[in-house]
């Protein structure tokens, strides 16, 4: 069943107070609690439980051709995503995680010196760095620009670009302080020696506005079940005119041109699922394309006005209260967290979390507002951060 979309920041902002019309509504789990953590889990949309009930009415009365229905809605998730960013379809193909995906990249390429740099970060999800150290037995090389603060050192990063940098990869926005990147600098400077740009845009798809095309990057990751209200599918786009060129070394038959015959490919799949793997779990881009749905028909500038609002009143309760914030403060570096930096956040965090409220920590208390959290809501959690930093203080 399809329920109303609203259209307006004011109509989203609205208390549940309006059944029907307001967003709030289509999320049962805002009900149970102050839910400020879609940076690290999305809350998941009404819609998702019909979408369950059918998947077992499917396996119930399995047959085999509906394999034939759940590429076409593997497939129309993965443009769903595209057109998010931007991107035309063909361009984006999805995995059970970004690590998968990311692996699937770095077997692009044979690492041959002097080209065998991969340019990163010190803010990077952990699985990242993991990854590129792992290729390093082929001899990728890996290139941390460290800035020892929580935002990143875009001036140390362009230096460390040269004709040495086989790829750059980089978060959009940071997991751990909500630092953001300028992403058109960095592409600009990469391609400038040569090199091709990985994002990591698991923290910002869904929540600020991100144009693959007019950006020119080569690659960009990210998935479901933070902003995009979605679970347990990730995603890849690639540049549609690499991708003649590229050759991924961990693959499956689902990247080959005759997968869905059954027979030996003879070649690669056309657009990004040449970087698909073995048999897929459709469930999880059948749940997530609710929320996809939904997010796409409010529309990146209602969500973004939306979050810049949010975010801003919690960096004015914080400044009242004289708590540190980490993540950007000016708006247009702002992404959609905002990070406090409170001795023993841990604990500050799970006794919220006994009061209902919902964030969440990793180094710095991550507060992460979404389209369907009310100004209201963020008044009550901030009143409860004010009363566990004058605790601590004291
Ligand atoms: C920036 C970022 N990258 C990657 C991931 C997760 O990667 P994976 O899907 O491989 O678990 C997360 C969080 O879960 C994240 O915040």
């Amino acid at each position: 069943m399809s329920r109303s979309v609203p259209e307006s920041v004011a109509e989203l902002t609205r208390l549940d107070t309006s059944p029907g019309t307001a967003i709030r509504d289509r999320f049962p789990l805002l009900a149970t609690c102050v839910y400020l953590n879609s940076n690290s889990t999305g809350a998941v949309p009404h819609g998702v439980e019909d979408v369950l009930a059918h998947y077992w009415e499917t396996l119930r009365s399995w047959r085999d051709d509906v394999w034939q229905a759940w590429h076409v809605s593997l497939e129309r998730y993965a443009d769903g995503v595209a057109a998010f960013i931007g991107a035309p379809p063909g361009s984006v193909v999805t995995d059970a995680n970004l690590s998968t995906l990311l692996s699937r990249i770095g077997s692009c390429f044979d690492y041959r010196a002097p080209r065998n740099r991969v340019v990163t970060t010190d803010l990077e999800f952990p699985t990242v760095p993991f990854i590129w150290n792992a290729l390093a037995r082929y001899g990728a090389q890996l290139d941390v620009v460290g800035s020892g603060t929580p935002q990143f050192d875009e001036d140390a990063l362009e230096q460390r670009i040269d004709e040495r940098t086989l790829l750059v990869c980089v978060p959009h926005a940071s997991y751990s302080s909500g630092a953001t990147i300028d992403l058109a600098r960095l592409v600009a400077r990469a391609h400038d020696v040569g090199a091709l740009v990985v994002v990591d845009a698991f923290q910002s798809v869904g929540i600020m506005p991100l144009d693959v095309t007019a950006l020119g990057v080569d690659f960009v990751l990210g998935g479901a079940h933070k902003w995009l209200c979605g679970v347990g599918t990730a995603f890849l786009y690639v540049r549609p005119d690499l991708l003649p060129d590229l050759e991924p070394a961990a693959t499956g038959w689902q990247a080959g041109d005759r997968a869905l015959t059954f027979q030996p490919s003879t070649g690669w799949a056309a657009g990004a699922q040449r970087f698909a793997g073995g048999t897929p779990f459709p469930l999880t881009s059948l749940v997530s394309q609710v929320g996809l749905d939904l997010l796409a028909g409010v529309g990146m500038d209602v969500i973004r006005a939306h979050s810049l609002a949010c975010t801003s009143r919690i960096l004015t309760r914080a400044d009242a209260a004289g708590i540190p914030v980490v993540s950007p403060v000016e708006p247009h570096r702002r992404g959609g967290v905002v990070c406090l930096d409170i001795p023993d956040g841990e604990s500050v965090k799970r006794r919220l979390a006994e009061r209902n409220m919902i964030c969440s920590w990793r180094g710095y208390l991550r507060i992460g507002p979404h389209v369907y959290n009310t100004l209201d809501e963020i008044d009550e959690f901030m009143d409860a951060v004010e009363q566990e930093w004058r605790g601590i203080r004291r």
